[in-house]
C-alpha cells in the first residue's frame, strides 16, 4: 500500500447536484479524503464517488456558458490547426460542443456521458456517443471512424478513474503521426495557491507533469510539450505522442518536471505542509465571515462553482453567512448548493445593489467578473476570496 492520506475535508455532496428543495432527506454525502502514491506520485481522492452519480442527464457545467471560456476554446482550436493536422478529431468530454464547433473537418466526433448534453453537441451536427470514456468505446469508435490525428481532452482524464485503462483507449484510437492534447488542472498551482477547493467528487485525481509521465509509461506514448495556462485556476495542457523514431521533446518538458521536483512534488512531506495550510485557511476564512455577520453586512456569493461546494461544506458556511448565491448558469437558478442549502439566483441588473461583500466562488474568473462588476466595485461593495489565502478584496 503506496497511498498515504494527507488531507480530510470532511463530509461533502455531490458538487453537481444542486437542490429543488433546501432541506432535502436524502443528500448524499462521501468522505473526502486526499492521498499520495509514493510510486506514481499521483495525487488522488481516497475515497472515489460512482461516476454515474456525478455524469448524467442532469449534469449542470455548461462550458460555453463563461465568455473567457468560448474565446479560450477559439483562440485554441485556431492554434491547433496551424500546428497540427486536424482533419479528424475526437473529444472525450465534449461537454456542449463548445470547443468542436470551431472545427468544420472531415470527421469530428464527441463523447459526452451527461446525456443533457451530448444532446446539444448532436442537435450541432456534431457526432457524439453519449458514454463514459473506456476501451470498448474506443474499440467502437475504431470501427466506425477509424483512427484520428487530434485526441483533446480538457478536464475529463483527471475524472476517469481507471487511468490506465483510459490511456490505452487513447493509444488505440490515435494515428501514429498523431497528437493527444489533455488539460487538467495543475497539482503545482493547487500548492502554490493552496487552491484545495481542486478537490472534489469528480476531480479523481490532480495531475502533475512528473504523475502523467509516470502514466504514460504504461503506453507507448510521451509528452513531448507542456504549457502553462490560467484556465481554472491554473493548468498544464500536455502534448503527447506515439513514441516512434527520434521525436524532440521541447525543453518545457524537461524544466517542468524540474520545477516540480523543486517544489517537492515527489514527497509526502510537502503534502502534510500543504494540509496544514488547508486547516489555517479554514479557520481565517470562518473568521471573515464571522466577523461580517456580527457587524451585520450583507455577503452573497459570486458564482456557485464546483469548486466553491468543497469551502463552504468543509468551512461549514451556510445562509447563517452567506445570503444567496449569484450564477450565469440558467440550470443552477432557483436551486440550492449542494450541502450548504444556499439559494442560488440569477444576476439580475440590480442584484448588487446594497451588497457589501460577494464571495467569490468564481475565483478563476476573477478578472472577467471585476471587469464585469465596475459599478458594484466603484460604490464600495467588496469581493471575499480564500485564494491565495482568505482575504478581502
Ligand atoms: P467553473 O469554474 O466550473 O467553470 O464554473 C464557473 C461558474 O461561475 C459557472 O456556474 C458560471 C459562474 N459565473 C458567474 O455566475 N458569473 C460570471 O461572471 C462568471 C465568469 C462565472
Amino acid at each position: 500500500m503506496n497511498k498515504i492520506e494527507f488531507l480530510d475535508l470532511g463530509k461533502q455532496p455531490i458538487t453537481n447536484n444542486f437542490l429543488d428543495t433546501q432541506y432535502p432527506k436524502d443528500e448524499f454525502f462521501y468522505n473526502l479524503k486526499v492521498v499520495f502514491d509514493e510510486k506514481s506520485k499521483l495525487v488522488s481522492l481516497k475515497n472515489f464517488v460512482p461516476p454515474e452519480k456525478m455524469f448524467n442527464e442532469t449534469y449542470a457545467h455548461r462550458a460555453s456558458m463563461s465568455k473567457t471560456m468560448r474565446i479560450a476554446y477559439k483562440n485554441l482550436s485556431d492554434k491547433l490547426k496551424k500546428k497540427f493536422n486536424t482533419e479528424s478529431i475526437l473529444e472525450i468530454g465534449s461537454n456542449d460542443g463548445v470547443f468542436l464547433r470551431n472545427f468544420n473537418s472531415k470527421n469530428v466526433v464527441g463523447v459526452e456521458p451527461c446525456k443533457n448534453l451530448a444532446e446539444i453537441t448532436n442537435s450541432q451536427s456534431i457526432k457524439t456517443y453519449d458514454n463514459f470514456w473506456d476501451l470498448n468505446l474506443s474499440k467502437k469508435i475504431h470501427k466506425e471512424h477509424g483512427n484520428f490525428d487530434l485526441i483533446y481532452s480538457a478536464n475529463t482524464i483527471s475524472h476517469i478513474h481507471d487511468l490506465n485503462e483510459a490511456i490505452l483507449a487513447v493509444e488505440n484510437l490515435l494515428d501514429k503521426n498523431g497528437t493527444f492534447v489533455i488539460e487538467d488542472p495543475s497539482l503545482s498551482e493547487v500548492l502554490k495557491k493552496n487552491s484545495y477547493d481542486q478537490f472534489y467528487d469528480e476531480h479523481a485525481y490532480v495531475f502533475s507533469a512528473t504523475s502523467i509521465s509516470n502514466l504514460l509509461n504504461l503506453s507507448d506514448m510521451e509528452i513531448f510539450d507542456i504549457e502553462k495556462l490560467s484556465t481554472h485556476g491554473g493548468s498544464n495542457r500536455y502534448f503527447i505522442k506515439k513514441k516512434i523514431g527520434n521525436q524532440t521533446i521541447n525543453e518545457n518538458v524537461i524544466k517542468t518536471l524540474n520545477e516540480e521536483k523543486e517544489i517537492g512534488i515527489e514527497r509526502i512531506e510537502t503534502y502534510q505542509k500543504f494540509s496544514l495550510n488547508v486547516k489555517k485557511s479554514k479557520d481565517e476564512l470562518f473568521k471573515i465571515f464571522e466577523n461580517l455577520k456580527k457587524n451585520k453586512k450583507r455577503v452573497i456569493g459570486y458564482g456557485a462553482t464546483y469548486k466553491s461546494s468543497t469551502v463552504l461544506n468543509y468551512c461549514n458556511l451556510n445562509t447563517d453567512f452567506i445570503e444567496f448565491f449569484i450564477d450565469t448558469t440558467e440550470n443552477k437558478q432557483g436551486k440550492f448548493t449542494p450541502g450548504s442549502h444556499i439559494p442560488i439566483k440569477k444576476p439580475l441588473p440590480d442584484i448588487l445593489k446594497n451588497v457589501n461583500y460577494a464571495y467569490l466562488g468564481a475565483w478563476n474568473f476573477k478578472n472577467e467578473i471585476f471587469e464585469k462588476e465596475k459599478e458594484y466595485i466603484e460604490t464600495g461593495g467588496k469581493f471575499i476570496t480564500h485564494v491565495p489565502k482568505p482575504m478581502i478584496l
